[in-house]
């Protein structure tokens, strides 16, 4: 037998070999335990961000195993969600939407030299396409164009976008869009600046 042919023979011999050797489970906890061994803490950025919340466990859960959540199961996390959400205290739902387009362009914040407290961008650009001057955008959510101009600002609508931008998992239980008010990531007044970004008539968005 050539070398190369035993060194492959070796080879394939020691990889099925790992495979048949842990369970899914054992697998599961050596990863995690890998993860946690090497994150270091660093200013703001604490180990407890590697731990995930029962409706992330859920889903996360789901997609390893490929097998879907229930529709029962799914409606239960995203109520319990939905119950969570808060609303703004002054009932007052739109701010200034040349901030809010400030907001949305934003992707600083959260890292371990970031101080405790200082804003957060939103991000909102690398998902969406929102306004039209912007070109630079990402597609893995629904463009937010003419979002005021096609929807109105009905109480019904008002409250489902600021619900949205709070908590999405409350719609759409494994969604991929961060829980900006949910996890503190936005402030109230981020949020209503950008409520206005997508709801003000005067914003380019809705022209
Ligand atoms: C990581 C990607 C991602 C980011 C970042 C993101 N979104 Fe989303 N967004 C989505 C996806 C995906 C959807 C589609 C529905 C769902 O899965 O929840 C969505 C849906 C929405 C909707 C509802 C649209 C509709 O037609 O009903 C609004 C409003 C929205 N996003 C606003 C925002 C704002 C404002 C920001 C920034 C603060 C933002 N999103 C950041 C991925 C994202």
């Amino acid at each position: 037998m050539k070398k190369s042919t035993l060194i492959i023979a070796g080879l394939s011999f020691v990889l099925t070999g790992c495979a048949t050797m842990y369970s899914a489970a054992e697998l599961d906890k050596m990863a995690k335990d890998a993860v946690e061994k090497s994150f270091s803490e660093r200013g703001i950025a604490k180990k407890e961000r590697i731990n995930q919340d029962a409706i992330n466990l859920a889903c996360t859960s789901a997609e390893l195993s490929k097998t879907p959540l229930s529709g029962e199961a799914t409606r239960k996390l995203e109520a319990a969600e939905y119950q969570a959400i808060k609303y703004p205290a002054d009932g007052k739902f739109l701010g200034d939407w040349k901030v809010g387009e400030r907001v949305a362009q934003g992707g600083g914040g959260s890292t371990y030299s970031d101080k405790a407290g200082s804003p957060n961008g939103g991000n909102c650009y690398n998902c969406h396409q929102i306004s039209k001057e912007e070109i630079s955008h990402g597609t893995l959510g629904p463009s937010l164009y003419n979002y005021g101009k096609l929807r109105g600002n009905s109480e019904a609508v008002v409250k489902y976008t600021w619900g949205k931008i709070y908590n999405a998992k409350a719609f759409n239980a494994c969604t991929n869009m961060p829980r900006f008010g949910h996890q503190g990531i936005l402030t109230e007044g981020q949020m209503k600046d950008l409520m206005a970004l997508l709801l003000d008539p005067a914003s380019p968005v809705n022209k």
